[in-house]
């Protein structure tokens, strides 16, 4: 029924606006307090414009007027758009780390979804962790879903040279730590660096989960790569707002969509876009909402020989605005159509084959031919090993390819702020073989698996000209962040994994490139070791903090909560009077 809808009772929506006696007054009559003329209570589909806005999110900070674009989508489809706010995690402000309330916020669009009256959902997300948390909470709902993504800021740009977000901040401190860069150049870079609204324009954790979002099929083509002010964002947000209303009225929900061969794609694209390694934790999660069989080793044996085709940093050199003009997405997944399941459904309405068609490329530099690969391997290695029996991740295309293999003495520090407290000490006993590992950074143990695993070189080394070190870790490191990093160890330190047990002077083995990571201690010290070990005592004794530890599950599980796997549907709840 063009133009209004379909009327139909079939909508979950209908229980609440269509209901005669004084349940439907009371609905209709305070919705109608807003303004909301009669013709939006016919029966069409209630889209749901789920909003993580916020000052405190300055990644997200444009998404209110994004979402103005979506309703207009919704209404010309026939819909009737609501918006509603949830909970905001913005990378830079939130401390211990936003990572503590990815589930919450998961929590949080679930239930608000669930208790109102909402036929299918549209997600404004942006920093990092907002598009897994919106994705999972939809994905427990279980109703129709788009993904929009706010977009990446436009370039940086500082005395005639690209800054990219976080990547170029770690180089900035460095040379800023040794002296090679002035406080007052420091301060000029701080105000060139992020220039405009939307995410990082590096290839870190929000550009690879909004990148993921097209790879995933549950966002339309260019998702990932439009910049934030470009005005084709606001065309791409409309359109959403026109598909949601069909996916609606045709049932597709957001499981018709994120199957099995979805998150195999999501992988391949993972690895040719060299993406971060958080998304191997928020796709783990994302899939067991969904019950999806996926696992740990589906990154490894899905993604470990992809060569890595997108020249952007941290790997490369460009940044997300190039990505965007050089053609996306589409142009990218078309230089591995063999590689990808083109079968796989969208939210487009059409196979995801369809969108590489008339995928032109339009540089070279920036998307690589198969045969000149930014790197060879730009998958994400899972290692194993007596020191990660559950498990551990390296991103091959940001380490240095001497450190791969490597054997070296442990220099281990029992918490973050000890390694900040100790790391530039000139005493260190330290050269540029030595292991850097840090405990203590896990989902329980700090609490909320923060980005502190791309340890910072000790300064002595860096006036010395080193320039990497292998680290290790159960932590996590940021999407924007390079070198030979061992993270998301195992079980973690706070449970008793072997990385607990671990002490400086001990010998560490890392073999990339067979996926091994090993300790060399005798059993019987280990053992030792073990019986000796005590866990440290909880962060929290009460409040979220406190659930957060005593549900949490491990980084080779997602870091989600066991009483969270799974889906629960939209079945209507009681009657509140
Ligand atoms: Fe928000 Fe990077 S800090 S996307």
């Amino acid at each position: 029924m063009a133009g209004s809808g379909r009327k139909s009772t079939a909508f979950r929506s209908a229980e609440w606006f269509a209901s005669s006696g004084k349940y439907g007054f009371v609905a209709r009559s305070w919705m109608k307090s807003q303004g909301f003329g009669p013709e939006l209570f016919d029966g069409r589909p209630v889209i749901g414009i789920c909003n993580t806005w916020s000052e405190l999110t300055p990644c997200n900070r444009h998404l209110r007027e994004l979402a103005g674009h979506v309703k207009r989508g919704v209404l010309l489809a026939g819909g009737f758009p609501l918006e509603f706010p949830v909970m905001s995690l913005g990378e830079p402000l939130m401390r211990p780390t936003t990572m503590l309330f990815r589930n919450l916020v998961s929590m949080d669009v679930e239930e608000t979804i669930r208790a109102n009256p909402i036929d299918g959902v549209v997600l404004l997300a942006g920093c990092d962790k907002t598009t897994p948390a919106l994705l999972m909470g939809a994905a427990s709902c279980d109703i129709p879903t788009i993904l929009v993504s706010g977009g990446p800021m436009l370039n940086g740009r500082f005395q005639g040279r690209d800054l990219g977000s976080g990547t170029d901040i770690f180089r900035f401190d460095d040379d800023f730590r040794t002296g090679k860069l002035s406080k007052d150049d420091y301060a000029a870079a701080e105000a060139a660096m992020s220039r405009s609204a939307g995410s990082c324009q590096t290839m870190g954790t929000a550009s690879t989960m909004a990148t993921l979002g097209e790879a995933l099929g549950i966002a339309l083509p260019m998702n990932g790569s439009i910049p934030a002010p470009d005005s084709r964002r606001q065309v791409l947000a409309e359109q959403s707002g026109k598909r949601i209303v069909d996916l609606v009225q045709n049932g597709h929900a957001i499981s018709s969509i994120i199957t099995r061969q979805a998150f195999e794609n999501a992988v391949v694209v993972n690895g040719v876009i060299g993406g971060s390694t958080n998304a191997v934790i928020h796709l783990l999660a994302l899939a067991g909402r969904l019950g999806v069989p996926f696992d740990l080793n589906d990154w490894d044996t899905l993604g470990r020989d992809l060569p890595c085709l997108l020249d952007l940093k941290p790997s490369g050199r460009f940044l997300m605005e190039e990505f965007f003009h050089a053609g996306g997405l589409p142009a990218l997944m078309a230089r591995i159509p063999d590689r990808l399941h083109l079968d796989a459904p969208t939210v487009d309405g059409v196979p995801i084959g369809d969108r590489l068609a008339h995928a032109q490329c339009y540089n070279d530099e920036v998307i690589r031919p198969v045969d000149n690969p930014v790197a060879s391997q730009g998958g994400i290695i899972v290692l194993r090993g007596n020191l990660a029996p559950g498990g551990a991740v390296i991103k091959p295309s940001a380490a240095s390819p001497d450190l791969m293999v490597h054997r070296g003495r442990a220099l281990v520090f029992e918490t973050a702020d000890d390694f900040r407290a100790g790391i530039d000490d000139p005493d260190l006993d330290v050269d540029a073989t030595t292991i850097l590992v840090l405990k203590n950074a896990g989902p329980v143990g700090y609490p909320g698996m923060p980005e502190v695993g791309n340890l910072a070189l000790p300064k002595k080394l860096l006036q010395q000209g080193v320039t990497d070190m292998v680290r290790i870790s159960d932590g996590r490191m940021s999407g924007t962040a390079f070198g030979t990093v061992v993270l998301h160890v195992t079980p973690e330190t706070a449970v008793g994994g072997p990385l607990a047990h671990l002490k400086t002077g001990d010998i560490v083995r890392l073999d990339a490139q067979s996926g091994t990571l090993d300790h060399e201690v005798p059993d019987d010290e280990m053992a030792r070791r073990r019986t000796a070990w005590t866990p440290p005592e909880p962060a929290y004794d009460r409040g979220y903090g406190r659930m957060f530890i005593n549900s949490v599950l491990q980084a080779d599980q997602g870091v989600d909560f066991d009483f969270l796997i799974g889906s629960s549907g939209t079945p209507v709840s009681k009657l509140p009077f």
